[in-house]
C-alpha cells in the first residue's frame, strides 16, 4: 500500500517477474477490501496515505488475522510510532526508498516467521486438545470404576442365602472397597444396651488392625444407629478417643425405617482419611443389604410355605397310604446318615431332608387299586407305579426352586448298571444324592413288613444290599452303608403296623 502510484507499479513489477502475486492498493481502505477477500501472506504499507492510514491499517489487519505479518515502510519511523505499529501485529520496518532487493529477503524472513508462528498456534491448540482429551478419558476411566464398584456392591448381594452371609459379605466389601484396616457389623437393639458385635474382617493379619477393630468406641456405633444417617468423624473428634484409630465412618443399615444394625469401617492413623465418596459406597452397601436380609426374610418364609404345602401331599398320601408316608421319613432319615457320613455339606443333607421326603410323592398319582394291591403286581400294573418317579419330578418342578430335589425324586429308582428307571441312567450320571437315596429306599423296603411278605431277615437284607454293590447300587455308598449299619448307627427298625403296598 502507497499513496504515490510509481511506487505500486515498479514494486508489482519487480515482484511479479519473480514469481510472487502482488495485489496494490493507495489506501488502507482498499487494501483492507483487498484483505478480506483474498488470502494475503505478507503486507508491506507506507504511513502516511489517505482515507485509512498504514497504522489503522494494521491494528485491522491484525483484527482480522494475526497471523498476516505486516511490514511498515516510512521515512523517518518515530519512536511514538514505532512502539504503537509493534503492538499491532507489525513485524518489521523498512526505510524509504526501498531497495526492492533488501524488500525480498524482507519477504523471505517474515514468510518464514509466519511459518512458525502458524506452527506454534497449531502445536497450542494440539497441546490443549490433547490436554482436554487427557482430562475427559481421566473423568471417563473414574466413571467406569463408580459404575464397576456399584454393579460390583449390587451383585454381591444377589446370591446370598442366609442373614449370617450378608454379614460376613458387608464387612468383607467394606475393606475391600473403602481400602479400610477393619469393618465391623453391629446388631443394635433398643432392647440391648450395647451394640453386638456379628462380624469383622480385617484387611490383613496384622495385630494391629485386631487392635484397631477393638478400640473402635461403642457409642460412636450408637450415635450413628440413633441418628439413622451416615457418618465420617473427623480426626479432631477421634484424636481423645483412641490413638489407635486414624479415620473412622460409619452407615446404619435401616429395614423398613427401623435401625438393624451398623456397618463401621476403621483404618489406621498416618493414612490417608476416609472420603465422602467412601461414605457414600458404605451407605449403598447398607441399604443393598437392606434388601437383601428382606428379601431372605420373605423367601424364606415363601419357602416354608412351599414345603408345608408339598408335605401335606405326603400326608394326603399318608391318609391312603400310611406305609409310603412312615417309609419316607424312615428313608429320609437313613439317607441323612450315609451322606453325613460320605461328608456331604448341610447344604446336601438339607436337600436330601426335602428330596427324601417328598420322593415318593408321586404316588399321588396312582390308583388305589393298584397302589394299595394286598398282593403282587401284575406287569402292567408295575409298569404304571414306575411313573410315581417322573410324576413326582413333576410336581415338585413346577414350583422352579427344587431343582436338586427334583434329581432325587426323578432318579431314585435308576440303577448303577443303567437297569433302572426311569432315564436308565447308569454310574456317576445319576445324580449323587438319589444314589445315596436309593440304598436307603431298598433297605428300607427289605426291612418292612408288607402284607404280601413279612420283613426279610437281617442277614437276607445285607446279602441283597452287599450283592447290589456295583449292580444296583453305587459301591461306595454300600460301604459306608454296611459300616454304619456294623457299628449300629443304622439299626433294624419296627416294622410299620399298617403295612400295604407294592414298593
Ligand atoms: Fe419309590
Amino acid at each position: 500500500m502507497d499513496d504515490e502510484e510509481s511506487i505500486l507499479e515498479v514494486a508489482k513489477e519487480f515482484f511479479t517477474i519473480r514469481g510472487y502475486k502482488v495485489f496494490t492498493a493507495q489506501n488502507g481502505e482498499q487494501a483492507y477490501e483487498i484483505l478480506k477477500s483474498t488470502r494475503i501472506d505478507c503486507c508491506f504499507t507506507d504511513i502516511n496515505m489517505p482515507v485509512m492510514n498504514g497504522i489503522e491499517l494494521a491494528e485491522k489487519i491484525n483484527r482480522l488475522d494475526n497471523t498476516i505479518p505486516v511490514v511498515i515502510m516510512t521515512g523517518f519511523p518515530s519512536l511514538e510510532n514505532t512502539l504503537k505499529t509493534l503492538k499491532n501485529g507489525v513485524v518489521d520496518f523498512l526505510i524509504k526508498p526501498v531497495n526492492l532487493n533488501h524488500m525480498e529477503l524482507c519477504i523471505q524472513r517474515v514468510l518464514q516467521q509466519r511459518r512458525l508462528f502458524v506452527e506454534n498456534i497449531l502445536l497450542k491448540e494440539e497441546a490443549e486438545q490433547k490436554a482436554r482429551l487427557e482430562e475427559l478419558n481421566r473423568e471417563l476411566t473414574q466413571k467406569v470404576k463408580d459404575l464397576k464398584t456399584m454393579n460390583r456392591i449390587t451383585n454381591e448381594f444377589l446370591m446370598l442365602t442366609s442373614s449370617t452371609d450378608v454379614f460376613d459379605r458387608l464387612v468383607r466389601m467394606a475393606v475391600e472397597i473403602s481400602k479400610a484396616d477393619a469393618a465391623m457389623f453391629h446388631l443394635i437393639h433398643e432392647m440391648i444396651d450395647q451394640p453386638v458385635l456379628v462380624s469383622r474382617f480385617l484387611c490383613a493379619d496384622d495385630p494391629a488392625a485386631l487392635v484397631l477393630s477393638q478400640t473402635v468406641p461403642p457409642e460412636f456405633v450408637k450415635d450413628v444407629g440413633g441418628e439413622k444417617m451416615p457418618f465420617i468423624a473427623s480426626p479432631d473428634a477421634l484424636n481423645p478417643i483412641s490413638e489407635h484409630v486414624g479415620s473412622l465412618m460409619a452407615s446404619p443399615l435401616t429395614i423398613r425405617g427401623r435401625v438393624f444394625g451398623v456397618l463401621t469401617a476403621a483404618k489406621m492413623p498416618e493414612k490417608y482419611e476416609f472420603e465422602e465418596k467412601d461414605l457414600f459406597y458404605l451407605s449403598v452397601m447398607t441399604s443393598h443389604a437392606a434388601y437383601a436380609i428382606e428379601n431372605l426374610a420373605l423367601y424364606e418364609n415363601i419357602y416354608q410355605n412351599l414345603f408345608s404345602t408339598i408335605y401335606a401331599f405326603v400326608r394326603a398320601i399318608g391318609a391312603r397310604d400310611s406305609y409310603t408316608e412312615h417309609h419316607c421319613n424312615r428313608v429320609t432319615r437313613v439317607a441323612r446318615m450315609i451322606a453325613e457320613h460320605m461328608g456331604c455339606s448341610e447344604e446336601e443333607l438339607d436337600i436330601l431332608y426335602t428330596g427324601g421326603l417328598l420322593h415318593d410323592i408321586g404316588k399321588i398319582g396312582i390308583r388305589d387299586e393298584i397302589l394299595l394291591k394286598p398282593a403282587r403286581l401284575t406287569e402292567e400294573e408295575y409298569e404304571i407305579i414306575k411313573t410315581h418317579t417322573t410324576i413326582g419330578a413333576n410336581i415338585v418342578g413346577q414350583i422352579g426352586l427344587w431343582e436338586r430335589e427334583q434329581g432325587i425324586i426323578r432318579h431314585h429308582h435308576e440303577r448303577y448298571d443303567g437297569k433302572g428307571y426311569p432315564d436308565g441312567l447308569s454310574g456317576e450320571a445319576i445324580p449323587y444324592l438319589a444314589r445315596v437315596l436309593t440304598v436307603a429306599d431298598v433297605y428300607d423296603a427289605l426291612a418292612s413288613d408288607r402284607t404280601y411278605r413279612r420283613r426279610m431277615s437281617e442277614e437276607k437284607i445285607l446279602q441283597i444290599i452287599r450283592e447290589g454293590r456295583g449292580t444296583q447300587f453305587d459301591p461306595q455308598i454300600v460301604d459306608v452303608f454296611l459300616e454304619l449299619y456294623q457299628k449300629g448307627i443304622i439299626q433294624q427298625h419296627d416294622s410299620c403296623p399298617c403295612a400295604t403296598g407294592n414298593l
